[in-house]
């Protein structure tokens, strides 16, 4: 099942993985092969990796830069780049060549600015500098991935031809007027962290884990996932949302990267399903940002 990326001349699927999990260093390196090439022949063909993801870059171009043509490849830049400072023009150009290189590929298809703040953006010279690697030939969409009023920026803004924020069960106001713009302008969008990091799991609140703020959604929130498992309700109700183009989920487990292939394949939830999904966060929305 694919969508066309906004108006930026590609199709994705609804379907992504996300490969920051992929970066862990303890994480057997045949394993990390046989996910990411299993990945792709199901189809899973948008790869989404970051500088800032351990060895994820460097794993994707060792293990699948021979299927290049086969998927979409998008990174994130902007920092910890040796003898630049963070988000200034050279550390972004420099950024980009570093993924070409350990992403083994001549053309990245999405760069991110990776959660840059909302004062580096309008100061200009980071988007500059993605322009200008775009013109090189470098990379095909300049995108933004960050939340709330520097995604609202970003949007706004016509400098970019991507977004990627937080679009999740428990993360959804970006839904009611963010996302629409981006997809009114032609931005394409990836959804990020769409099983909100599976809160489900923990019987307790989590304290510590990146996954705390949405369990407390969650409880607060007072939704069943009744006849479907958590998962395949979260899947469905992030990859299908309106403007939503591809649903990153992250995994480094080959037995959930079929399930979750198998979950998007149901498609869209039941549009009743769907709004009381949404009319239950607009409910007890209290003061719920987007979270990065
Ligand atoms: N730009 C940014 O600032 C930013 C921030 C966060 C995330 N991201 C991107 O978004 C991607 C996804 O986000 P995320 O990984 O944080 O959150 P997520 O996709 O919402 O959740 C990942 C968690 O769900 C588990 N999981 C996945 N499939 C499952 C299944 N079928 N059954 C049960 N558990 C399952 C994973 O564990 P297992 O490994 O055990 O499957 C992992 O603990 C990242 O990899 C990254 O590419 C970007």
């Amino acid at each position: 099942m694919e969508r066309e990326f906004g108006k930026q001349g590609f199709p994705v699927p609804a379907l992504g993985l996300g490969a920051g999990s992929l970066g862990d260093p303890a994480l057997d390196e045949t394993r990390v092969d046989a996910l990411l090439n299993s990945a792709l022949d199901m189809g899973i063909t948008l790869i989404d990796s970051a500088r800032s993801y351990a060895l994820s870059e460097e794993r994707i171009g060792r293990h699948i830069a021979h299927r290049r043509r086969q998927f979409i490849l998008s990174t994130k830049v902007g920092y910890g780049i040796p003898g630049h400072a963070d988000w200034t023009y050279g550390c972004i150009l420099a950024g980009i060549d570093a993924a070409l290189k350990r992403l083994r590929t001549d053309c990245l298809d999405i760069v991110h600015l990776h959660s840059c703040p909302l004062e580096t953006l309008r100061q200009g010279d980071a988007i500059l500098a993605l322009h200008k690697a775009r013109d090189q030939g470098k990379l095909r969409v300049a995108a933004y991935s960050g939340e709330n009023e520097a995604l609202h920026w970003a949007i706004e803004s016509g400098q970019f031809g991507g977004v990627e924020c937080s679009v999740n069960l428990f993360d959804q106001r970006c839904l009611e007027h963010f996302l629409p713009l981006a997809q009114e302008r032609g931005i394409g969008v990836i959804a990020k962290r769409p099983l909100a990091n599976a809160p489900w799991r923990f019987a307790q609140r989590p304290v510590g884990e990146y996954c705390e703020e949405y369990w407390s959604r969650w409880q607060a929130m007072e939704i069943a996932a009744d006849d479907m498992d958590w998962q395949e309700l979260a899947l469905r109700f992030a990859a299908f949302a309106p403007a939503v183009c591809c649903a990153i989920v992250g995994t480094a487990s080959p037995v959930h990267l079929l399930q979750n292939k198998i979950f998007a394949d149901q498609g869209p939830l039941p549009a009743t399903r769907f709004d009381s999904l949404r009319q239950s966060f607009r409910q007890h929305d209290d003061n719920w940002v987007g979270q990065i």
